[in-house]
């Protein structure tokens, strides 16, 4: 039999033919694996003396889906239709071998072939939803035939990697194959079926699951519903609960041309362009100039944090969970034993939520140790300030460390906006010191911004990318500056959604805006959540802002039941005549003559300085390249998936040379916050993207 090209190879064990794809890294499916699909098969179906055929992936996994980097370009040789022709129409049963990920084309491959083994730690999956699309692949038609509608509407539109023995149960796997032995396992099954002469089963013909939800639009009335607020704005749910519905209403080819159109309308559109930029995105992120896996790692067996405020705990909890012990140092008891009852409740309340057991809460808790000794951190490899936003305070408790800390251990501090290169020069040490900036709350949020200092070395920030894939997050590496990156970026939107409402806009109105574009939430709404008197001081406080006078009359957010907006018993939002007036009487005082304000205005005034400062932080090199800060505002603050991060908005959706027009507009109408980086205009005018300027 032998090769039938690069990346494929045909094989034979007595009457059954093994077909052995070998496309690192996750044999997806590009042209030569497509082409050796379908000649594979079509050599083998056409031996008289092959029984059947085991169709099977060497490297980390079974097909993992479609090429992604083919998406947009002409496609060669044969289709992906064509492959599963071949297998489907094959004169002999096709068993699909499964390990590893069978994902988006290579489920849709393995769902063309008459009967599919796996081994148990395998997991079969349909994600297209998260790439912005739909299984186009025949995915939407052959799953709910198999495993009947609704289990296809929830698998389709959340893109879960669904393990091998519930796919077993659900009779998307026919047998589990013992693991590490998949082969012989695959094999054995194929016998089986010659020996037991079972039919060639084609799924595509097995049609009782959909019949029975016919004439029962109410399946998919009430499951759009239960998606509505966790897919506002994306396109692809929707399409994908299309061509279920089309799968469960019209014959199988009918439902095949929905898919396809459908397909296409989604591949070729904004939004999943979008959100495959995200996914290369995400992770390139990982990837950091200097580094690689030879640079020195320190291991991290021990953990200690260093105050047990809403930071500390949510931190601890991040290392509990991943197995590491933690020593938690704060200054009195009290402000301790508070902490730790506040991370018991926290873990008792996912527990009940069913999310984890009670055992499980008591390991966790059992792994966090609390002391005011600062002493306890003499042996972790690992220490994390998180006290006060404070300069003097941090300084000294770097002092502290500096004396106390084995050496080779990294001292790290989760300030938000202190100067971190300041910090390390009390120890002797700065070559430790680094920067961990978790959000708030720090148990939940993926996003953390690994902060390397003037003299961080190369080991502290390899170790600390590392730890932070291992407890979870999504780590972007940044510098040293004001706010870092994400806040930096933050504080250009709120400076203008503040002007806006002197200008003539109100606090809603801004806030409509922008959760129209897909935030989660608006300026005004979000001050309101996290309470506006935060960093206020009542002694201090001059009536001089509208948050000023809005604290005096205790509107200080949703806590109070009234801040920019009133609030009912259910926290719910209305727009406040006080606060209306109080912001037009701002306006008369500071001479500003209020005017009609649009929606475009709105967004485009709070969004491009957002994009121009992301160009400001590129030249000065706080980023390593342009989709970090993507992936730094998708992250950490909910910037939608669907329109790629603001770098990616900025270049690929509205276009570089818009952006710098309406920043010089806005520069001559209302000053030098406006004034465009050096970067943005250097790109418009040599006509490059980022990716050509090196970023
Ligand atoms: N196409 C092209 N490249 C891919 C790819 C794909 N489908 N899937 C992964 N890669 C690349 C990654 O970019 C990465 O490249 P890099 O090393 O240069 O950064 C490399 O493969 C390894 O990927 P991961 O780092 O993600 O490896 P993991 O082992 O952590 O995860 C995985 C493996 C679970 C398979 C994960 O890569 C994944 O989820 N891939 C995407 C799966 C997917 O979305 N499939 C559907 C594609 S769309 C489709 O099939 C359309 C069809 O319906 C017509
Ligand atoms: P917090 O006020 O809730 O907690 C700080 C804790 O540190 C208190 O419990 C205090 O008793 C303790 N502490 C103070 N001095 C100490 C000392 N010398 N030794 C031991 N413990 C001491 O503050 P929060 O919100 O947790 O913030 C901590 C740090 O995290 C700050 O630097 C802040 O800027 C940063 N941060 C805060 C975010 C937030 O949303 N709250 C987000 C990201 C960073």
């Amino acid at each position: 039999m032998g090769n039938i090209n690069d990346v494929a190879d045909l094989s034979t064990e007595g009457e059954i033919a093994v077909l052995t794809l070998n496309s690192p890294p996750v044999n997806a499916l590009s042209a030569p694996v497509r082409e050796g699909i379908f000649e594979g098969i079509k050599k083998a179906a056409a031996d008289s003396a092959v029984k059947a055929i085991v169709l099977i992936c060497d490297g980390r996994t079974f097909i993992a889906g479609a090429d992604i980097t083919e998406f947009g370009k002409k496609p060669t040789g044969p289709s992906l239709f064509d492959a599963q022709d071949m297998i489907e129409n094959a004169s002999v049963p096709v068993i699909a071998a499964i390990h590893g990920t069978a994902l988006g084309g290579g489920l849709e491959v393995a769902l063309t072939c008459h009967y599919r083994v796996a081994v148990p730690s395998a997991k079969c999956g349909l994600p297209e939803v998260n790439l912005g699309l739909l299984p186009g692949a025949g995915g939407t038609q052959r799953l709910p035939r198999i495993v009947g509608p609704e289990k296809a509407l929830e698998m389709v539109t959340t893109g879960q990697h669904v393990p091998a023995k519930k796919c077993l149960e659900m009779g998307l796997v026919d047998e589990l194959a013992e693991e590490g032995k998949l082969r012989e396992g695959a094999i054995a099954f194929a016998k089986k079926v010659v020996a037991e002469n079972r039919p060639l089963k084609k799924v595509r013909e097995m049609n009782g699951k959909v019949e029975a939800a016919r004439g029962k639009p109410e399946i998919f009335e009430n499951f759009r519903k239960s998606i509505a607020r966790k897919t506002r704005g994306f396109l692809a749910p929707e399409y994908n609960i299309q061509c279920i519905e089309a799968a469960v209403n019209k014959p199988f080819d009918e439902g095949i041309k929905v898919e396809r159109e459908l397909f296409t309308k989604l591949v070729t559109g904004e939004q999943s362009a979008a959100q495959r930029h995200v996914f290369f995105a995400e992770r390139q992120v990982w990837k950091v100039p200097g580094i690689d896996k030879d640079t020195k790692r320190i291991p991290i067996e021990k953990v200690g944090i260093i105050g047990a405020g809403t930071m500390g705990g949510g931190i601890s909890m991040n290392f509990a969970n991943a197995g590491i012990p933690v020593t938690i140092v704060e200054r009195d008891q009290a402000p301790l034993d508070k902490g730790l009852a506040t991370i018991r409740k926290n873990y008792e309340n996912t527990a009940k939520k069913g999310r984890i057991s009670m055992d499980d809460v008591e390991k966790r808790t059992g792994l966090i140790q609390g002391t005011t000794d600062m002493k306890a951190l003499a042996d972790c490899d690992l220490v994390i300030e998180a006290v006060f936003e404070n300069m003097d305070v941090k300084q000294d408790i770097f002092r502290q460390l500096d004396e106390i800390c084995k050496p080779g251990a990294i001292l790290a501090t989760n300030t938000s906006a202190l100067d971190i290169d300041e910090i390390a020069s009390v120890t002797k040490r700065p070559e430790a010191v680094i920067g961990l900036h978790f959000f708030s709350p720090a148990n939940v949020m993926r996003l953390l911004e690994v902060v390397r200092a003037d003299k961080t070395s190369k080991e502290v920030i390899a170790t600390s990318m590392d730890l932070a894939k291992k407890i979870g997050k999504i780590a972007a590496l940044v510098g040293v500056c004001p706010g870092f990156v994400g806040n930096r970026i933050l504080a250009q939107r709120q400076r203008e959604a503040n002007k806006l409402i002197l200008e003539g806009a109100m606090p809603w109105d801004v806030d409509r805006v922008l959760y129209d574009f897909g935030l989660p939430m608006g300026p005004f709404a979000m001050s309101d959540l996290a309470g506006l008197d935060l960093g206020w001081r009542k002694e201090n406080s001059k009536g001089e802002t509208i948050r000023d006078v809005l604290c005096e009359m205790d509107r200080r957010g949703q806590k109070t039941g009234a801040g920019f907006y009133d609030y009912d018993e259910n926290r719910k939002a209305t727009p406040s005549k006080i606060v209306e007036d109080i912001i037009k009487d701002f306006s008369e005082k500071k001479q500003i003559q209020r005017r009609d304000i649009s929606d475009q205005e709105i967004l485009e005034r709070c969004v491009y300085p957002m994009i121009n400062e992301g160009f400001k932080i590129l030249e000065e090199g706080k980023a390593i390249r342009a989709s970090d800060i993507d992936i730094v505002w998708i992250n950490g603050y909910g910037w939608p998936v669907y329109r790629g991060g603001p770098m990616y908005y900025g270049e690929k959706i509205v276009g570089l040379d818009k952006v710098l027009a309406k920043m010089q507009e806005f520069q001559k109408a209302h000053g030098d916050d406006f004034e465009p980086a050096a970067l943005l205009e250097k790109a418009v005018k040599e006509g490059k993207s980022l990716s050509e300027l090196g970023y």
